[in-house]
């Protein structure tokens, strides 16, 4: 199966979601990236629950949502409830990781486990057949629009290897600073879904980006 494309939201027109999200129906994208942040875990507030609720009613496709924010086990049914079909959390936010996913899945929703730039992607070994998605940070995270870290190579290769020899279905997300330049070579290292934020946003034909990125 060829890799997905999750543009995200944090970089579109706030003023405008509605025309965001139709242009993004009307493109190859597969799922729509939605970040929220909290502030504390992250240091920016991005937008919460009713906005998603507003911007769901005009998709077509699944909503994949990123959690930077403390205690995300308080709000697990809140995202659901906004349309919410996969919820990632972070790792660095989690005391008992096992427990949220757990209470993700039995939102029936697909569980996602964000790791920041410095967390080994080897701390997810007993966990990694619970775990729908890994989301490998590849900026730290609270900001579009910044340079990639070359060092996710070297992680996606080793959690890749990890889910092989495990044979289980994990899909590995890379979030951060994805452009056109690096997209064919993370597919390669074993990426399986690519967010990217600017670089679609921000680029004077996005359909065409994307199309881009989904062909590289
Ligand atoms: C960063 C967010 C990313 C961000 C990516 O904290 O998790 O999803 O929107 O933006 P770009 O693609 O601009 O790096
Ligand atoms: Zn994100």
């Amino acid at each position: 199966m060829s890799h997905l494309i999750a543009p995200s939201l944090l970089a579109s027109d706030f003023g405008n979601l509605q025309a965001e999200c139709e242009m993004l129906n009307a493109s190859s994208c597969d799922w729509y990236h939605v970040d929220v942040m909290d502030g504390v875990f992250v240091p920016n507030i991005s937008f919460g629950t009713p906005v998603i609720k507003a911007m769901n009613k005009h998709t077509l496709k699944p909503l994949d949502v990123h959690l930077m924010i403390v205690d995300p086990d308080r709000y697990i049914k809140l995202f659901k409830d906004c349309g919410a079909n996969v919820l990632t959390v972070h790792y660095e936010a989690c005391t008992h990781l096992h427990r949220t996913l757990q209470a993700i899945k039995s939102e029936e929703m697909k569980a996602g486990v964000a790791l920041n730039p410095h967390t080994p992607v080897e701390l997810l070994e007993p966990l990694l057949e619970d775990i729908d998605l890994v989301c490998l940070m590849s900026v730290n995270p609270g900001f579009g629009g910044q340079k990639f870290i070359e060092k996710t190579y070297d992680k996606v290769r080793a959690l890749k290897a990890m889910i092989v020899e495990k044979g289980c279905a994990t899909k590995i997300e890379i979030d951060g600073g994805v452009t056109s330049d690096n997209a064919r070579a993370l597919v390669d290292a074993g990426a399986d879904v690519l967010v990217a934020g600017s670089f679609v946003f921000k680029s004077s034909d996005p359909i065409q980006t994307i199309a881009d990125l989904k062909n590289c």
